[in-house]
């Protein structure tokens, strides 16, 4: 029998919390991720849906929270049954009544009986928390839940039953971390940097982005980590311009330099670090130019992380500080005021070097959920994470640009805690400075020997 990944303890305390903000006499309906197809029979590997997992726990597919807080049950789970045939297939199911004594919870029921069970379960409650629009399919089925619930109110005169969306909701609860979360923030943290250090120690001319990617991987895996937290972007040379870049295919050219963006997702908490170096190990006068800009940049907005500051504040002191960068090196020239012109980012003219924002929440996502405005503007508190994430990008296609420094990306990303008098740096022991790359770099790239042909 397989055993609950986490204490289920931590999520009833979760639960308890959540029924502290939501509308007296509601509840909250929570499906799991439907399972993706990959090709004809065969699905893409499961992974639960973020909110299901922070409030249960429950890793399966096909399973459903119910929770109607000062109900006589509150904490409802609706899972596959068990079935042996299926089982020898796909290995172990908790089923109805394993679910219900792993998980703690107050009663399970089969799926199958969703439909029937839901409308009678919700029909009194004030109102329903259940977030639209992530799939069509579950769409469908709660509003055929809803209809049944219209009905069996008859002609009471309440009408539909109102529903809320419960991802901000849950998302207010998952934006400031538990000292509980705080240390599986670091456990994902130390296990990223740990990973980024071994690609650093085996990266060499030649080497292909998806040998790297693969060692990411292995490395992660064998410190606990079940997965990657997004998908892994490893960039030689100009693919590094690709803010995204996903095909991770390309051999890597010395004289380049390489953008690896990863991290790795433990016990659902995830690291997102970026690092860039030189392939052969030395950095070109042009390259250590830009880095040493950037690497300047990335620190000090790093520094300026407390409580009360806001991602407003950071993208304009990333935009200044860009700016800056970009004028010494030659690459915008004119008025510094007037470069920095314009109400949003994108419209000033850093912003075509680095057309994205200075960081995010991190957590069980690596883009975390929390409200932060629309323009930004909502001070941190302590106990949210977030990146911090300068990068500058130069098309090798850019011939406004001097030519050493076409085909260059570079992106610096650390995951940072916020604490009451400022802020704890998860990834500092991932190696930054150009010293310490440069001794690192290519200092394990025997581990290629006879795996790869040149
Ligand atoms: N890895 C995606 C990001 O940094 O936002
Ligand atoms: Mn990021
Ligand atoms: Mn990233």
């Amino acid at each position: 029998m397989r055993k609950p990944l986490v204490d289920p303890k931590i999520f009833q305390k979760r639960r308890d919390q959540l029924a502290k903000t939501m509308q007296d006499g509601s509840a909250l309906v929570l499906m799991s991720h439907p399972e993706m197809i990959r090709n004809y029979d065969v699905h893409h590997p499961y992974r639960q849906n973020t909110d299901m997992f922070y409030l249960t726990g429950f890793e399966e597919s096909q399973s459903v929270l119910v929770f109607i807080p000062g109900s006589e049950n509150p904490t409802t789970l609706f899972v596959k049954k068990k079935d042996p045939t299926m089982e020898t297939w796909e290995g172990f199911h908790f089923g109805v009544d394993g679910a219900k004594e792993a998980f703690q919870v107050d009663q399970t029921f089969p799926i199958d009986e969703l439909e029937e069970r839901l409308p009678k379960m919700i029909v009194d409650c004030s109102a329903v928390y259940y977030s639209q629009n992530h799939h069509y399919g579950q769409d469908e089925k709660i509003n055929g839940v809803l209809r049944k619930v219209r009905a069996l109110r008859g002609r009471s005169g309440e009408g539909n039953i109102p529903l809320m969306d419960s991802y901000p909701l849950i998302g207010e609860l998952r934006v400031i971390k538990s000292e509980f979360e705080q240390n599986e923030m670091r456990s994902a943290c130390k296990i990223s940097s740990e990973a980024h250090i071994e690609l650093m120690r085996a990266t060499r001319p030649g080497i292909n982005e998806r040998a790297l990617h693969g060692l990411f991987i292995k490395e992660i895996k064998q410190r606990g980590a079940a997965r990657e937290g997004y998908g892994t972007i490893v960039a030689g040379g100009n693919n590094a311009v690709t803010l995204h870049y996903v095909f991770n295919d390309c051999d890597l050219v010395d004289g380049e330099m390489i953008l690896i963006d990863a991290g790795a997702e433990y016990h659902y908490y995830t690291g997102d670090i970026t690092r860039t170096y030189p392939i052969n190990g030395e950095f070109s006068a042009a390259q250590r130019k830009l880095y040493e800009g950037v690497l300047k940049v990335q620190k000090n907005l790093v520094d300026a992380v407390k409580p009360g500051t806001t991602f407003k504040d950071l993208n304009e002191q990333m935009a200044e500080g860009l700016t800056d960068i970009l004028l010494e090196v030659g690459i915008l020239k004119g008025d510094r005021k007037k470069l920095l012109e314009g109400k949003t980012n994108a419209e000033k003219a850093y912003f075509k070097f680095c057309p994205h924002g200075v960081g995010h929440f991190l957590g069980s996502d690596v883009h975390d959920a929390g409200k932060s405005k629309k323009d930004r503007s909502r001070p941190l508190e302590a106990g949210m994470c977030l990146t911090i994430e300068p990068g500058l990008y130069i098309s090798k296609d850019d011939t406004d640009v001097a030519a050493e420094f076409r085909g260059i990306g570079i992106r610096i990303e650390d995951n940072l805690l916020v604490t009451p008098d400022g802020n704890e740096n998860m990834t500092a022991k991932c190696p930054k400075e150009i010293d310490d790359l440069e001794s690192l770099i290519g200092s394990n790239s025997d581990i290629w020997a006879g795996a790869v042909t040149e």
